[in-house]
């Protein structure tokens, strides 16, 4: 089976971690974001992927030299501009010579144990030419709502109703399986949304199937969601790595909860840790109290600090003794917002 992971988006939503490194490239304990995807997909019968590539493409082909990710093999594909995800699905799939071949596409940042296998069973009975994996949320509003009829036939696709307006609490998962015809549909060389436009297109000839698929599903693009997702390959959730790698430096009395701190990280003495990431190489000094904080690797909290829901970027100094709330470190320039 051959993939197309969807990874060139600017990844706004989680800057300022996304300025320096690619949503996919940041770390889940200990290995980036794009493993995680990956091995999902290996373990539905992928052997082999494209990475549909845009902002900083370098960071994942220098990462990956031998060109396998998570044992499956990968080709990269760099949109000569964002072609929006129709668009980059078939340049990607176009590029890796996939166009005559059913392809699973997905989007990059959802961490899911939803069951693909069963989303090719459906898609080959019903004779689809699209198949959308569903999962079930309670505010569908900021998604692609994905009313079927009883074979599974796509009814409509709305994309972010409004909350009482949405016919059904199932939305579009970011996972697709596609035929060559689908993917023929899309024009090559400009901006193709697959949820404006080619969807509803396939809507309209009744050839777009979904299924309804329960079990793990996290859309990894917002900070809280990107820890959250982290966190649970530590509680027993998704898996039992350890949260506090053997190769970091932690203070005998320092106090962490629900807390990642990764290889080569350091915490020092007092310091008191909820709901906080600590990536490789960063320095919590002695004395901070964090909570709902990220700090990326090659940064410093100076010592007593009293940061809540703050996001430090790479290779920041925060200042010590300094207190701080709902901010990002550095913040976002106005010209890139
Ligand atoms: P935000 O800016 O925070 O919304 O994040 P994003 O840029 O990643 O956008 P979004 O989360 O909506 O994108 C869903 C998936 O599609 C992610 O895996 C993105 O990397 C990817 N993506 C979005 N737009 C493009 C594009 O134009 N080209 C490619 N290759 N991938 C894209």
């Amino acid at each position: 089976m051959k993939a197309v992971i969807l990874v060139g988006g600017f990844g706004t939503r989680l800057r300022p971690l996304t300025l320096t490194t690619p949503k996919q490239m940041l770390p889940v304990v200990g290995r980036p974001m794009i493993e995680r995807v990956v091995a999902g997909l290996a373990r539905h019968g992928v052997t082999e992927a494209v990475l549909a590539l845009g902002y900083r493409p370098d960071q994942f082909s220098d990462a990956y030299p031998d060109g396998t990710i998570a044992g499956v093999e990968m080709h990269y594909a760099v949109e000569p501009e964002p072609l929006d995800t129709a668009g980059a699905i078939a340049f990607a799939a176009r590029e890796a010579g996939f166009e005559n071949e059913t392809v699973i596409a997905v989007n990059g940042d959802i961490l899911t144990d939803q069951d693909l296998t069963a989303l090719l069973e459906l898609h080959r009975s019903a004779g689809a030419e699209g198949t959308i994996a569903l999962s079930p949320v309670d505010d569908p509003s900021r998604f692609g709502v994905v009313p079927i009829d009883a074979d599974g036939r796509v009814e409509a696709f709305i994309e972010k109703p409004p909350k009482d307006e949405a016919p059904t609490n199932w939305i579009n998962a970011g996972t697709y399986v596609l035929e060559p015809a689908a993917l023929a549909r899309v024009e090559a060389g400009r901006k193709v949304s697959i949820e404006r436009e080619t969807f509803p297109a396939m809507v309209a000839e009744g050839v777009l199937f979904a299924k309804q698929l329960d079990g793990y599903w996290v859309d990894a693009g917002k900070p809280d969601a990107y820890f959250e997702v982290a966190l649970d390959y530590t509680n027993g959730v998704r898996g039992e790595e350890p949260a506090v790698s053997d190769a970091a430096t932690v203070a005998a009395d320092a106090t962490l909860v629900d807390t990642i701190v990764e290889a080569g990280a350091t915490v020092g003495a007092g310091c008191s840790l909820t709901r906080t990431m600590i990536q490789a190489g960063a320095t919590v000094e002695h004395g901070c109290t964090l909570t709902d904080v990220i700090v990326a690797r090659g940064s410093t909290v100076g010592a007593g600090c009293d940061l809540t829901t703050v996001v430090v970027g790479e290779d920041q100094w925060v200042t010590p003794g300094a207190t701080a709330s709902n901010m990002n470190l550095p913040e976002i320039p106005k010209h890139i917002k």
